[in-house]
């Protein structure tokens, strides 16, 4: 791109009193006017936060993007956005997801940029980052922050999945509150985001998988030089990109949706990975839906021998090769022709990658499950949509019909599952309602309910458990999402009872409260809509205007793109 077409033009390159306004306010940083003159002006936008911990390295990681920006002749400028820390954000970070991606794509808009880096890493930092920057439309590339390297506990290798075991061991009264502590210190070992293939790191496949990173971003682990040089690469692509005008709208075609839901199932990716990619459609134009999910996932069998699905963690998984020789044997199901941001194939870029462990990644003729991917159920009870993971359920319970015990809200939940007089057993079918977008508000990470003591007492794992909620990443189990319509709008999910019996097969896709349409039509009509839990502010606004989760849960005013155009100067 020409100096004269590029954005930052429209601010730097002008005369007059803004022109003086616009460069002297710079200067003031210390930077002479020849510096930043004629080159593309390059935003490194920044989620690190010590609120945020699995992001507390990006101030570091942003000096290397820095380096590779002046090394290609750009400039780069380095800008804050919210940042969403997932494990301590209440009542949940997914909340402010949609906020987050109003931040960043304003910041980006508003500003003299030509380009920018967006800097990724704890789950809802990669969607609300690429989201906001889908909806501005400049060129763009991300550089996640790569996973923390893998804990240790009594000589075993744990990472965030064990948080589940040792909580439902800790239950069952089978470790103590001193073994929990000895757990808490070996968990996080490093910079990084939660090392096992949990939502940080299906997000991070998933930009690699949209053709938003240069190959090989996603495994990289946070510690490991490989990262820093990645970061500093990047750098010097966005200055490449801004060149050739390689915009996000080039990139995320229909077809490279395609590509990241196939790939999502051959890693056995976090089901939030359903939520998020649809919200990044909406931004882009790309009309896709939820039934796109299952329909390519099917015929794509799990690869990444990576928990929750499977045995090894994040660090394994570079070691083994990471996201391309799995993009590249998945060649024969992919568009292989989708640009990434260097402007080549996705099959072209991942073609050079050839060693790996087939431990850790099978052959996709010989793989760890020949399920994988998102399954998503239809029936009188997700009218419009509920989503299951294959990969991380048990296989005896996808065909299941069991007597609902049904938890109003997560309080009443809480409440009752100690209670030995609960009528449950393990051939019960846990049901949590309220748990929504709007109901709960923001759909916190709930869905992978805790069993009842006096089930896990008897060995018990597993159980069939729906809501309208969703599960964390790291999860796993039987676990029924993303129930649509949610509780809180009506629909048989709000009228579902304890007592009633419902029917799960995985395999035909249904999920069915076996009551007449007459006896649900009945208890609808004498539902009534709870009033709004908060009137006021974002959160207010969030629960007037935030769309079902079928189709992404994003604030429907926030849909589709303004633009980088601003024509109005600010003096
Ligand atoms: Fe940040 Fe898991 S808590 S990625």
């Amino acid at each position: 791109m020409k100096e004269s077409t590029r954005r930052s033009q429209g601010w730097f390159g002008k005369t007059g009193k803004d022109g003086l306004i616009y460069r002297s306010w710079f200067q003031k940083q210390g930077i002479p006017t020849h510096e930043m003159a004629g080159k593309p002006i390059i935003g490194i936008c920044n989620t690190w936060s010590e609120l945020t911990p699995c992001n507390s390295h990006f101030r570091e990681l942003a000096e290397f993007v820095k380096k590779g920006v002046l090394e290609a002749g750009g400039y780069p400028v380095e800008f804050p956005v919210m940042s969403l820390g997932e494990t301590v954000m209440k009542p949940t970070a997914m909340l402010f997801r949609n906020l987050a991606s109003m931040d960043t794509e304003e910041s980006i808009r508003a500003n003299p940029l030509d380009g920018v880096v967006l800097l990724c890493g704890c789950d809802k930092t990669t969607p609300s980052l690429v989201m906001g920057a889908c909806s501005v439309d400049i060129p763009t590339i991300v550089v996640s922050g790569g996973p923390m390297l893998t804990g240790r506990y009594r000589g075993r290798q744990i990472s965030t999945s064990d948080i589940w075991r040792f909580s439902e061991d800790s239950r069952a009264g089978k470790i103590n509150q001193e073994e929990l502590f000895e757990a808490e210190r070996g968990l996080c070992r490093s910079d990084g985001h939660c090392g096992v293939m949990g939502t940080a790191s299906t997000m991070a496949c998933m930009v690699e998988s949209l053709g938003l990173t240069l190959p090989g971003n996603a495994a990289i682990p946070a510690p490991d030089t490989g990262r820093k040089i990645l970061a500093h690469l990047s750098g010097m692509e966005i200055v490449k990109m801004v060149e050739n005008d390689i915009k996000p709208s080039d990139i995320l075609t229909r077809e490279a949706f395609e590509n990241s839901i196939m790939v999502n199932a051959a890693i056995g990716g976090s089901t939030n990975f359903v939520i998020h990619l649809l919200a990044i459609a909406g931004r882009i134009g790309v009309d896709l839906t939820l039934d796109d999910f299952d329909k390519f996932s099917q015929n794509i069998p799990l690869m990444a021998n990576l928990q929750p699905s499977g045995m090894y963690f994040m660090e394994d998984f570079y070691y083994a090769g990471g996201l391309p020789p799995i993009i590249r044997q998945l060649k024969d199901h992919l568009n292989n022709e989708s640009i990434t941001v260097t402007g080549r194939g996705i099959g072209d870029v991942n073609s050079i990658f050839f060693d790996y462990n087939e431990e850790v990644i099978a052959g996709i003729d010989k793989p760890f499950n020949p399920t994988s991917g998102i399954v998503v159920l239809k029936g009188n009870l997700c009218e419009t949509g509920a989503i299951i993971k294959p990969s991380a359920a048990s296989p005896e319970l996808m065909k299941h019909t069991g007597k609902a015990i049904v938890f109003e809200d997560i309080d009443d939940y809480k409440n009752k599952i100690d209670d030995p007089d609960l009528d449950i057993d393990e051939t019960s079918v846990m049901i949590l309602k309220n748990v929504g977008p709007k109901g709960y508000p923001g759909m916190p990470e709930v869905g992978n309910m805790g069993l009842p003591p006096k089930v896990l007492a008897k060995g018990i794992t597993d159980m069939v458990r729906i809501s309208d909620g969703r599960m964390s990443g790291t999860g796993f189990g039987t676990v029924v999402l993303h129930a649509t319509p949610e509780s809180a709008e009506g629909g048989n999910f709000a009228v579902v009872q304890t007592g009633d019996m419902i029917e799960l097969d995985v395999q035909a896709r249904k999920l069915n409260v076996l009551v007449s349409d007459e006896e649900l039509d009945r208890r609808k009509a004498a539902w009534k809509r709870p009033a709004p839990l908060v009137e006021r502010g974002y959160v207010g606004l969030y629960i007037k205007h935030v769309e079902q989760a079928n189709l992404g849960a994003d604030l429907d005013f926030l849909k589709g793109s303004s633009g980088s155009e601003v024509s109005k100067d600010s003096h």
